[in-house]
């Protein structure tokens, strides 16, 4: 599917018209199991993706599949609970769907957390990390195609994709928290299947600190129209071959549940100081 700047319009459109006036600053797509933020927002106004025109479904593990609108740490936020996948089968102009209908509606930051498996030998699974680049190998861009200069130029500058500011603003408030942030590269993998041992010696030798298979294509597109963008992993285990035990899904939502409370005091922390 081809979306032209008609079908953003039309499904931002329809969100305004539940919204009573409500304008959201933030968007924030909160990753595997790091769903639970969405829970705490202050008079929520919750719209399920399956209602909004042009949306998808959600059908990853621990992803709710819903946008909440409302408060959070005084900041007025757009929460996806749960975001689309390469892997789910959607394109990816469907995948980043939502951040530029985000966009037009008026959010100017974007806040983008997954979980991912830790590629550098100096993380351990919970170790929370700041995004300070990304890397995008096995995958073609979700800008190509026909460029909507209405969000961006044909050719977007990539250099300072998760925003400075941004990340001196985290490195203060995790200091304040006294939590301690690693920092790093993500690298994205397309899934579904997580990495072999081979594939992750090679993400090491290129530089990647975490691989994960979400996040790339919605920074890009964020990046595009100009959003400024904070981004958080949390390292839910080792990648493949880095400890001798095999990967599961659910060791990844496990690590999430077990990192809540530091995650969302950072990401709350973050929010409120923007
Ligand atoms: N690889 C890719 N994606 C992931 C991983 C991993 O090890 N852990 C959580 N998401």
């Amino acid at each position: 599917m081809n979306f032209t700047y008609a079908h953003y319009q039309e499904s931002a459109a329809f969100l305004r018209a539940k919204l009573g006036g409500f304008q959201p600053q933030v968007a924030m797509v909160l990753g595997s199991g790091l769903g639970y933020l969405g829970d705490v927002v202050e008079n929520p106004i919750v719209v399920p993706y399956g209602d909004i025109p042009h949306f998808k479904h959600s059908t990853a593990p621990g992803h709710k599949g819903q946008l909440v609108f409302g408060t959070l740490a005084g900041k007025p936020v757009a929460v996806m609970q749960g975001r689309m996948h390469h892997y789910e089968g959607y394109s990816l102009q469907e995948v980043v769907y939502a951040i530029r209908v985000l966009r037009l509606m008026g959010c100017a930051t974007l806040f983008v957390t997954n979980a991912a498996g830790g590629v550098n030998w100096k993380f351990k699974a919970g170790d929370l990390m700041l995004i300070t680049d990304q890397i995008k190998l096995f995958l073609e861009s979700p800008l190509r195609g026909e460029n909507l200069p209405e969000f961006g130029p044909r050719f977007p500058d990539s250099s300072y994709l998760y925003t400075p500011a941004l990340q001196d603003l985290a490195r203060k408030q995790a200091r304040k928290l006294d939590l301690d942030l690693k920092e790093g590269v993500y690298m994205y993998f397309p899934g579904p299947q997580y990495e072999t041992p081979a594939e992750i010696r090679m993400a090491r030798s290129l530089g990647a600190d975490a691989v994960g298979m979400s996040t790339v294509p919605e920074v890009i597109v964020a990046g595009h129209c100009g959003m400024e963008i904070l981004g958080f992993t949390l390292v839910s285990n080792m990648a493949a071959g880095v400890l001798p035990q095999p990967l599961s899904e659910q060791e990844v939502l496990d690590a999430a549940e077990a990192a809540r409370e530091k995650f969302s005091a950072l990401v709350l922390a973050c929010l409120e100081a923007l």
